[in-house]
């Protein structure tokens, strides 16, 4: 069964799947994206997906092409032609093409693309055993709320950590505060309270971590949502990251230093049993 991927309109073979190469998203980064987990066949809190994809496309004046309830039935097929039931969803929307030109010709037909791919789930023995990161200065733009394709500091920082043999880079600020990582929010846990970056300008408001406040306060965790320094990210108890499709990973080491005992804690470890819950514990 040939894999489909979805292109303006249309349902085609992945291999032939392509956009004209005067698409903005490919000359500028004009464009957004959203990664949605699939499980069990349904799109894991969608409405805050959709949500977040539209402040996106609003924040950088891009005219959302159709509503939420069209989406779902061009993703419905999608999932149908690829027989997908488990795994994740990729979907990207352009200012659309045009002859390159920094100026934004007027009103666009935005380009829309979507793919999907079976679920890639993280080893269990290496999320039983947490994993290493690295902090890195954070070189990107002062807009990272919202979620263009512009990812490029996000990618270099990636490789810097795949190089050095770890799973993450977490990003920070020149005055020592960590900002998230290239590809997810950054946690860590001090004294029994969740310490996370507050949503803000300089972070996207990742929707596993709203699933999370939301799964720590019905724990009874205490939350201080404020910026912490890398300095007290060495002195956590527990560390841990989060999103689409990582879920949530504990940290046992940061720059070569060890995070509390060197295992994942019991914070990070309830939280990650609560939300795979919220994941696989839903009516098929
Ligand atoms: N990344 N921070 C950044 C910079 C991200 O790119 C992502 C998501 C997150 C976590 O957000 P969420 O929980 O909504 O997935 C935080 C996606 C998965 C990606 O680029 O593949």
């Amino acid at each position: 069964m040939p894999r489909i991927s979805y292109v303006n309109g249309r349902f085609i073979r992945h291999s032939q799947a392509a956009v004209h190469i005067e698409d903005r998203g490919y000359q500028f980064a004009d464009a957004v994206y959203e990664v949605i987990a699939i499980v069990r066949g349904r799109l894991i809190d969608d409405e805050l997906h959709f949500e977040r994809l539209e402040r996106s496309l609003r924040e950088i004046g891009i005219e959302m092409l159709f509503s939420r309830a069209i989406f779902r039935i061009k993703i419905a097929e999608l999932l149908r032609l690829n027989r997908l039931t488990n795994g994740s969803l990729y979907l990207q929307v352009s200012r659309g093409v045009a002859p390159r030109n920094h100026k934004i010709p007027g009103p666009m037909t935005p380009a829309v693309v979507m793919t999907v791919r079976p679920l890639r789930e993280i080893p269990a023995e290496v999320v039983e055993q947490g994993v290493p990161v690295i902090t890195v200065p954070d070189i990107r733009w002062k807009r990272a709320d919202i979620k263009t394709v512009g990812l490029l500091p996000n990618v270099l920082a990636k490789e810097e950590a795949v190089q050095r043999n770890v799973y993450e880079a977490w990003q920070m600020t020149p005055d020592g505060l960590v900002t998230e990582g290239t590809s997810t929010n950054a946690w860590i846990v001090k004294d029994g309270v969740l310490i996370t970056h507050p949503a803000a300008s300089a972070i996207l408001n990742g929707v596993t971590r709203l699933a999370l406040l939301k799964i720590a306060a019905e724990l009874d965790i205490g939350l201080d949502e404020r910026a912490f320094s890398v300095a007290e990210a060495y002195a956590a108890d527990e560390a841990f990251l989060s999103s689409t499709s990582a879920f949530v990973v504990p940290i046992i080491k940061i720059d070569d230093r060890q995070i509390g005992s060197g295992v994942p804690g019991p914070v990070s470890t309830a939280l990650l049993e609560r939300y795979k819950e919220h994941l696989w514990s839903r009516n098929a």
